[in-house]
């Protein structure tokens, strides 16, 4: 099945929908925006600096695979900042460049001149709205939040008209209060609502529950595209911005790998493989090209020296590897027993046949075989006996030990 989500009853349809990207109404019946924020929010992790060339480098391969909106940083954080922003702007082709701000109007004025050399610049302004970062944080009554906001828009407009604000701690704000906050800011002129659970406190019905309000709650939520920015406190950072797709989303704002601030942000890769393995139930597409996540998954742990853990979800180390006798005997007679995704679409080689205690007869002749011998069944059984004894010593039984085995 494919189509669209109506605005409204959250239905699949086939039509598309009308919204504002950009300044101009364009339908994106199909399509899920891919915001990159690893060189942004990514970079918030906890130890981890890149240098220019490398960002350049993790730039171009964003570019490459095909995202439609790069956060290159935060120009008014620091010198350095205010420079990676202006050269991937200057460098980066094909692509809208984006640059973080507070709503205030020195922020802006120096994202703008950063973002200046850009084909298609975006400023990215915002401001909380939870009553927590109200009191705690900014000091500010509701009014004067929502009077700064607008400020801040009207104040960016004269510069781009690509606006996307961010609306801090929605996750934990008053629901009529970010159904005013919304409709103001899009009558000041933000085409892009970015809705962040901040803290990742929210669950995927409640997430859902709060985008869908938004769009059936605001009068004017049919002029702006609204994104999901969730980050992953309680492992829930990706089904949350599933959800919100689900309700309406057109824009997922996400990060190579996950990585991000505290227990990070929502996974580019991870997003882009469930749109597709599940097009029957999203009928969604991205511009993001599968057969190069596991290139830049790569590219960017060894940048960031983040390490991917092993049974991470689309590019970990195992999510294509077998252990169990059972699942191995499944898959090598049919893949798609114990595989909901083919190893290819993300650019992996193929399935692996990992050797353990658990193994059983059919993956350790598949091994053999791959590696060139072949045995009466007579031979076999006594190797399997002999791969067994050796299976219990260790995690795993390598290459160097079937052919010290077959000897
Ligand atoms: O998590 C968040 O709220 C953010 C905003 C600054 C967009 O990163
Ligand atoms: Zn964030």
């Amino acid at each position: 099945m494919s189509g669209s989500v109506h605005r409204r009853t959250g239905r699949l349809q086939s039509g598309g929908d009308r919204r504002i990207i950009r300044g101009e109404v364009s339908s994106l019946s199909n399509q899920v925006l891919i915001f990159d924020t690893t060189l942004r929010d990514g970079e918030q992790s906890p130890g981890v600096r890149l240098a220019m060339s490398e960002k350049l480098e993790v730039g171009h391969a964003l570019v490459d695979i095909g995202v439609d909106i790069i956060e290159a940083g935060f120009p008014i954080s620091s010198p350095g900042d205010f420079e990676s922003v202006n050269t991937l702007a200057r460098e980066l082709k094909g692509v809208t460049i984006c640059g973080l701000t507070r709503a205030r109007a020195k922020d802006i004025d120096v994202a703008a001149e950063a973002l200046e050399p850009a084909e298609r610049r975006r400023i990215h302004t915002g401001l909380g709205v939870s009553d927590n970062h109200l009191q705690h944080k900014l000091r500010m009554t509701r009014d004067q939040a929502l009077e700064a906001g607008v400020a801040a828009v009207k104040h960016a407009r004269q510069y781009t008209d690509d606006i996307e604000y961010f609306m801090e701690d929605s996750g934990r704000a008053d629901r009529d209060y970010v159904y005013r906050v919304v409709e103001n800011i899009i009558a000041a002129g933000a085409t892009t609502i970015n809705v962040p659970d901040t803290t990742g406190y929210t669950i995927p019905m409640e997430y859902f529950d709060m985008i869908r309000g938004i769009i059936e709650h605001v009068p004017n939520s049919d002029k702006a595209v609204f994104s999901c920015h969730c980050h992953n406190d309680l492992g829930m950072a990706t089904a949350n911005t599933l959800a919100g797709v689900q309700a309406g989303a057109r824009q997922v704002e996400v990060t190579v790998n996950g990585i991000g601030e505290r227990a990070g942000n929502t996974s580019l890769e991870e997003v882009v493989v469930a749109l597709k393995i599940r097009q029957d139930r999203f009928g969604l597409d991205t511009s993001v090209d599968t057969k190069k996540l596991l290139h830049l998954s790569k590219m960017v742990s060894r940048l960031t020296g983040m390490i991917v853990q092993r049974n991470k979800a689309v590019v970990g180390a195992n999510a294509y590897a077998h252990s169990s006798g059972i699942h191995q005997d499944g898959v090598l007679k049919e893949r798609s027993t114990y595989e909901i995704i083919d190893p290819t679409l993300v650019g992996a080689e193929k399935s692996e046949i990992i050797l353990t205690a658990r193994s059983g007869r059919h993956g350790l002749k598949h091994r053999l075989t791959e590696l060139g011998f072949s045995f009466t069944e007579d031979r076999f059984e006594r190797i399997y006996e002999a791969f067994l004894r050796v299976a219990d010593t260790k995690s795993e039984v390598d290459e160097e030990d079937l052919r010290e085995l077959v000897r």
